[in-house]
């Protein structure tokens, strides 16, 4: 809830050197700084740090981005995260945006919560140290368990008194409203006006979101009750299907390590972490769900199911990893020694030995599968054939074909049929897939608003199909066209381009986007790249944010230009001049002034869009951005007296109305192009129009071409 003023100017001040620094040690080398990678394990340097286009990248595993993209993927922080800890740094108010009374009183609610549990779970850990029964029963239960006193730290493991409601009276006490205490499940209504507590005699384990709040807790039951464990029941801070146990402890081993370890327990996934496998995460008992999958996929695509030796369960979740798969995640698989589940399994091997098995003994999941089902199948030719099925529908939802091809190749030897046949059978899965898929979405539509069907966002994915020219004719028409002057946009779009005038006879300055949106909209012109078109909706979005940051930017340059004067002028008075010559200096002074401060504000607004639209939340536009002001046209930006290179900035008022024109050109080939195509299957009377129309089409080509000096030679009829 960030006002877009803000944001705009905590884009504009994050200076990429500055904020990898404070992470990564960095030495200069050539125009820009390099240090050892913070995404991957490395021993010699390869993650650059360019401060020219205020943006690093690690060119062994291909991470980095501009400073909030930087902030985002090493913090793993969400896009609002990234730009508070950015303000921070650079010391500037985050203003948040007014709140609805709705979205007011669901924060309030949300938040109130997160600290009723945060100060439930001080109050857990503080009887686990500091009471005697807590010492006596809690921390002896957690040490029998070969948990370190670190290790219950980081995950705040705490003990609940065995009392009807130590914890409703404490923090009621404290002043904590007990509205609150029952919303988040730690106590229960007791229909007098009081309640008790839901976790009396329990150790307790915090569930804490990927941001680190507490949003839930388990309780493990120390006595011989039915409920081993008893957890919080679901409120609108937790959704049981979307958390994973551990994340918060896990995501930055998993990012670093590359790869995400699943378990099933709480106790699981604290053993592996004590172990050193502290990418571990737990689905806490359920089944995975496409929530938690999608969690995962934020941090890593690689990711080892750790099954216990036991057979039955193993098949009940097959299934549910159908959905790993589909998510476009590599499965592997291990299945640990007979009786073991992960938790007593790390705490009675060293940590080699478990590394020794892992390498061993960790299969790719449709092997896996194949082997499971197989088992016993093998002679029976109608179990054969099920498996055979089975098999067909977990490759069918890998997304991805390369590795769709690998499997079906590896399956068709295992399972001893032929390929070709496979490769129907699953062509066949795909195609019926896709349309349940369809129908589905149909429904939605049918159920939902009545809306014309949007555009569907830009995905991810399309960035690089965009970035390449598509087949389709017109599309590798125009493609060309819009992507120059949309880099052009991007590179300059503040930047001052031309001089208007109003209709009071008043001038004012144009920026490039500006000039370039006037244009487009005289002709009725738009983008017809979905990703060009999202990134110019998403400039003039920013631009509007333009002026506020301007004039704080406008008060620095001015304090600084004070700075210039009073320190030149306490410079001349040491000089013992006449008073000729005083004023000259004085004169060279302003002048050197002035000289500075347009410099400055030329590079402001140069480099205003280019900032902005590098870090924006749309994955799409971020990187798309990047590519587009990556170009080989490296741009020097100096401007001494001595030293003036034409740049590409100078020669923009040509370069501008070029790509416009040739943009246009391109437009009116398409539609002769089209009309051409139609001629022969018209009426005699149509084809004298399409004629007459097609002459008016070649004249206002050459009229174009005229205008920019290149003649064309329209092609005979
Ligand atoms: N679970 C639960 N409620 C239960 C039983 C299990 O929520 N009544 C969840 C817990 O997250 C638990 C996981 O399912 O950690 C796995 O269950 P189980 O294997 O029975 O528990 P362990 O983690 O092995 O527990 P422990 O080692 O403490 O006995
Ligand atoms: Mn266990």
């Amino acid at each position: 809830m960030i006002d877009k003023a803000t944001v705009a100017q905590i884009l504009d001040s994050a200076n990429i050197v500055e904020v990898v620094s404070d992470f990564v040690s960095l030495k200069r080398r050539g125009s820009g700084f390099v240090g050892l990678c913070p995404f991957h394990n490395e021993k010699t340097p390869s993650f650059s740090v360019s401060p020219a286009r205020n943006y690093c990248h690690c060119f062994s595993c291909g991470k980095g981005g501009s400073p909030v993209g930087f902030m985002m993927e090493l913090e793993q922080m969400s896009y609002v995260e990234a730009l508070k800890y950015l303000a921070q740094k650079y010391h500037i108010e985050v203003h948040e945006r007014e709140l609805t009374d709705k979205e007011r009183d669901e924060q309030t609610e949300r938040e109130s919560m997160l600290v009723i549990n945060e100060a439930a779970g001080k109050h857990f850990e503080d009887n686990l140290y500091n009471t005697p029964d807590g010492k006596e029963i809690g921390l002896t239960y957690f040490a029998e368990r070969g948990f370190s006193a670190a290790t219950i730290k980081k995950f705040r493991l705490g003990y609940s008194l065995d009392k009807r409601n130590d914890l409703y009276s404490t923090l009621v006490k404290q002043g904590y409203n007990p509205r609150y205490l029952i919303s988040t499940g730690l106590c229960i209504d007791d229909n007098h006006g009081g309640g008790f507590d839901r976790f009396k005699g329990r150790a307790m384990f915090p569930v804490m979101n990927v941001a680190g709040k507490i949003i839930a807790f388990g309780g493990r039951t120390l006595k011989n009750e039915p409920a081993k464990y008893v957890n919080s029941p679901e409120s609108v801070i937790f959704k049981k299907s979307r958390e994973l146990y551990g994340l918060f402890q896990a995501k930055q081993a998993i990012v670093k390590k590359g790869k995400c370890f699943l378990v099933e327990g709480y106790a699981d996934v604290i053993s592996m972490h004590q172990a050193g496998f502290d990418n571990t995460v737990a689905s806490s008992g359920t089944s995975l769900t496409e929530g938690q999958i999608s969690m995962i996929h934020r941090f890593t695509e690689n990711v080892t199911v750790l099954y216990d030796g036991d057979a039955a369960g193993i098949k009940a979740s097959l299934r549910s990893i159908d959905l790993l798969l589909n998510e476009g995640l590599n499965i592997k698989v291990l299945l640990l020694p007979d009786g073991h589940d992960p938790d007593s399994f790390a705490r009675s091997h060293s940590t080699s030995e478990v590394q020794a098995y892992i390498d061993e003994n960790e299969t790719d999941f449709i092997q896996f599968k194949m082997q499971i089902l197989l088992e016993g199948a093998e002679n029976d030719p109608i179990k054969r054939s099920a498996v055979i099925q089975d098999v067909v529908k977990s490759i069918a939802v890998i997304p991805n074909a390369i590795t769709r091809s690998v499997y079906t190749k590896e399956c068709a030897s295992r399972l001893n049929i032929d390929e070709s046949l496979l490769v129907a059978e699953i062509a066949k899965v795909i195609e019926h897939n896709k349309k349940r898929e369809f129908e589905r979405r149909q429904r939605e539509k049918q159920g939902g608003d009545p809306q014309p069907p949007q555009e569907p966002a830009v995905a991810e994915t399309e960035v690089k199909a965009a970035i390449a020219p598509q087949r389709s004719n017109h599309d590798a028409i125009l493609y060309p066209h819009e992507r120059e002057l949309i880099r052009y946009v991007v590179k300059y779009g503040m930047a001052d381009f031309c001089e208007a005038v109003d209709d009071e006879g008043n001038t004012f300055a144009l920026s490039l986007l500006q000039y370039v949106a006037n244009e487009l909209s005289i002709d009725r012109m738009s983008f017809s790249n979905r990703l060009f078109a999202a990134i110019f909706e998403a400039a003039e979005e920013a631009a509007g944010q333009f002026g506020d940051v301007y004039n704080h930017f406008y008060a620095a340059i001015d304090g600084e230009a004070e700075q210039m004067r009073l320190q030149g002028i306490a410079e001349i008075q040491a000089m013992q001049l006449t008073m000729a010559e005083i004023e000259s200096h004085e004169h060279e002074l302003n002048e050197k002034i002035e000289a500075h401060k347009a410099g400055r504000i030329h590079d402001f607004k140069v480099n205003f869009l280019e900032k902005q639209l590098c870090s924006s939340p749309d994955d799409a536009i971020r990187e798309a951005s990047l590519q587009l002001i990556y170009e080989k046209h490296q741009l020097s930006r100096i401007h001494t007296k001595y030293n003036h290179l034409p740049t590409e900035t100078d020669k923009l008022t040509k370069l501008i109305p070029e790509a416009i024109y040739n943009w246009k050109s391109a437009l009116l080939l398409c539609q002769i192009k089209d009309l051409q195509q139609q001629m022969p299957t018209m009426s005699e009377a149509e084809q004298e129009q399409a004629i007459l129309r097609l002459q008016e089409l070649f004249n206002i080509r050459s009229e174009l071409a005229k205008y920019l000096g290149d003649r064309v030679v329209n092609p005979k009829l």
